[in-house]
């Protein structure tokens, strides 16, 4: 494709894209210089042994650095796991759900479907506490719509659905959370809004998060799990135990040095905001800009219900699919790529993850009135 024509000051694009996302400056700068050389070693970190000293303090660091950012309570692990977000689908029930247990899956959008298809591989018990198919993924369910049926030895939820743009959320953006029974631990998606906002890991038995719109790159997942859920429910083979990556502390094989020492990186720059109050205050910023285009020009038509607008994918639709395709082409010329809709969905999303840029939503809200106006 023929480069945009409009750039930023750095002399990049604004990227919109909804994972791999884009990443905090300062963090690529430092990521390049450590490919070379990483703490005067002489051996760039792509290059040296995960069972070196040089790498125990980039995987102590960042776990440091991660309990820090959450206030993540002793009783839980940190671990870095691979497979992506994807391989949790059946890692999860893997080591938590017992043959013909009950699971319970609260449906929010795309990914959630993947997920609540998977458990039927482990379990033909399990059932959706809620399906939002039926109102096409444009909400997060209040707790009168929530049904629970036989008690389930887990609840699964998606706290960001990234292809619909809906999370589940308070008025100030702040995290919902959804009824669960008594005493039953709560496993979670975190994957497209994993530290963009404060919550209270002790809410949850399990929370799981692909590493590459927040946290980092693709290549790891940021794994939160509560002690006494790290023992497999049946037995299984060695990689797929929880137990086992916590006592090898993220390292039974070779793990995927650069993207945890990333999500290190990552986790300094959350700090260095100021932490998850701050770096939630500046995405409800971004996002109301984008927001209030959607309310002031009705030219544009928003997918996710007001209440569950999500602050890290926006999805919104022009009057036809022709004026969706023109949109996308002129941002691009205008310096703004990736703004095309999910293949599922179509439309625009515009992904405004925690190293996205005020100024790129507000290159997008200026482009979204004068395209409205020349095309109203
Ligand atoms: C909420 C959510 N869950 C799961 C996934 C799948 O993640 P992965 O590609 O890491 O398997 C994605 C990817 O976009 C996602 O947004």
């Amino acid at each position: 494709m023929t480069p945009a024509v409009k750039q930023t000051a750095s002399g990049r694009i604004f990227n919109f894209s909804a994972g791999p996302g884009c990443l905090p400056e300062e963090v690529i700068r430092q990521a390049q210089q450590d490919l070379w050389d990483i703490d005067g070693t002489g051996i760039g970190i792509l290059e040296h042994s995960h069972r070196a000293k040089t790498y125990d303090k980039v995987l102590a660091e960042a776990e440091e650095n991660c309990r820090k950012i959450g206030s993540i309570p002793a009783n839980y692990k940190v671990l870095f796991l691979t497979g992506g977000a994807t391989t949790q689908n059946f890692m999860v029930p893997a080591n938590l759900l017992p043959d013909e247990g009950v699971a319970a899956f609260l449906t929010t959008g795309y990914w959630a479907e993947k997920t609540w298809d998977e458990s039927k591989v482990y379990s033909g018990k399990c059932y959706e506490a809620w399906d939002g198919r039926g109102v096409k993924h444009a909400y997060c369910p209040a707790d009168s719509e929530i049904t629970y049926r036989d008690r389930p030895v887990y609840v699964h939820m998606c706290t960001n659905n990234t292809i619909y743009g809906t999370q589940w959320r308070n008025a100030d953006g702040s995290m919902r959370l959804p009824r669960v029974p008594d005493g039953v631990p709560l496993v979670c998606d975190m994957s497209s809004d994993m530290y963009s906002r404060p919550f209270d890991v002790s809410k949850f038995g399990l929370i799981y998060a692909g590493a590459q719109k927040n946290v980092g790159i693709a290549g790891t997942t940021l794994m939160i799990v509560r002690d006494d859920l790290l023992k497999p429910v049946r037995k299984l083979p060695t990689m797929l135990r929880f137990d086992v990556h916590a006592k090898d502390q993220s390292r039974h094989n070779t793990p995927p040095v650069f993207a945890i020492y990333l999500s290190g990186l990552v986790f300094k720059w959350i700090l260095k905001q100021g932490g998850l109050e701050a770096v939630h205050k500046a995405n409800m910023a971004k996002a109301g800009i984008i927001y209030d285009v959607l309310d002031s020009v009705p030219f544009y038509k928003g997918h996710a219900r007001g209440d569950s607008r999500s602050l890290m994918n926006l999805t919104f639709r022009c009057p036809t699919e022709q004026l969706d395709d023109l949109f996308v082409k002129e941002a691009f010329k205008n310096g703004m790529d990736q703004l095309k809709g999910h293949r599922s969905t179509g439309g625009m999303r515009a992904s405004t993850y925690n190293a996205f840029p005020a100024d790129g939503c507000r290159a997008l809200a200026e482009f979204m009135r004068e395209f409205a106006k020349r095309n109203g």
